[in-house]
């Protein structure tokens, strides 16, 4: 079998009391589900970061930090950047290029360029998003998650055929070591994708925001 990694991405979701809930009742369940070659990676806001590693310490879950973001700053004067160095404290991946921020933040190239140095500095695994085979990924990446925008949040995901002609054409161009894929995974078709031969995962947004929903996903990946 195939090391498979799954990833919920909060997003912009969640007080600090709704994540605790998240929390405890993934806490109960996972501990009775075969992770043997899953890799469990939560990636919650930068506020739940540190109530987040404290409880999953302090309960020994078999689940990995990630943050949603850094910035392409070391630290200094950068009013409102959370750095790498910051991150590091209580995370081991960092998603970087998600399509909402190159959109909504008009994150460009370049700038991810900084964030991906940045984050290999302070020892973060970057989870490097494109929207197609075509998308630059930076010298360093190891980990890419190929998302079109199209099925970002839609209910309507690349169908699992698709996805794995583009995961095998980003390791072919870019030697990367795993490639997975975003965009309407359910637990109803995460094992479609996580089948495929190319496919070493799953990013999770809107279906990761309830436990249960994440914790099927994880069984049936
Ligand atoms: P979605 O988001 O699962 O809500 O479609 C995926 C993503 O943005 O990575």
């Amino acid at each position: 079998m195939k090391p498979t990694l799954i990833i919920a991405n909060f997003k912009s979701n969640k007080t600090l009391e709704e994540g605790k809930k998240w929390l405890e009742e993934l806490s109960v369940s996972i501990k009775l589900i075969n992770l043997t070659e899953k890799t469990i990676i939560v990636c919650p806001s930068l506020t739940l970061l540190p109530v987040s590693k404290q409880y999953i310490d302090e309960q020994n879950l078999p689940i990995k930090i990630g943050a949603q973001d850094i910035s392409q700053f070391d630290q200094g004067a950068y009013t409102g950047e959370v750095n790498g160095r910051q991150i590091k404290e209580f995370g081991t991946y960092v998603i970087i290029g998600h399509s909402e921020r190159r959109q909504n933040f008009n994150e460009t190239d370049e700038v991810l360029l900084k964030k991906v140095s940045i984050a290999i500095n302070y020892n973060l695994i970057p989870i490097f998003c494109v929207q197609d085979e075509n998308g630059k990924i930076p010298q360093g990446v190891s980990i890419v998650s190929y998302e079109p925008v199209f099925a970002i949040g839609t209910g309507n995901p690349d169908t699992p055929e698709n996805a794995e002609n583009i995961a095998q054409k980003i390791k072919k161009n870019n030697n990367i070591e795993k490639v997975l894929y975003g965009g309407s995974v359910t637990p109803d078709n995460v094992k479609s994708f996580t089948e495929k031969q190319n496919i070493d995962g799953v990013l999770v947004g809107g279906a990761s925001l309830e436990a249960s929903e994440f914790l099927k996903i994880i069984e049936n990946a």
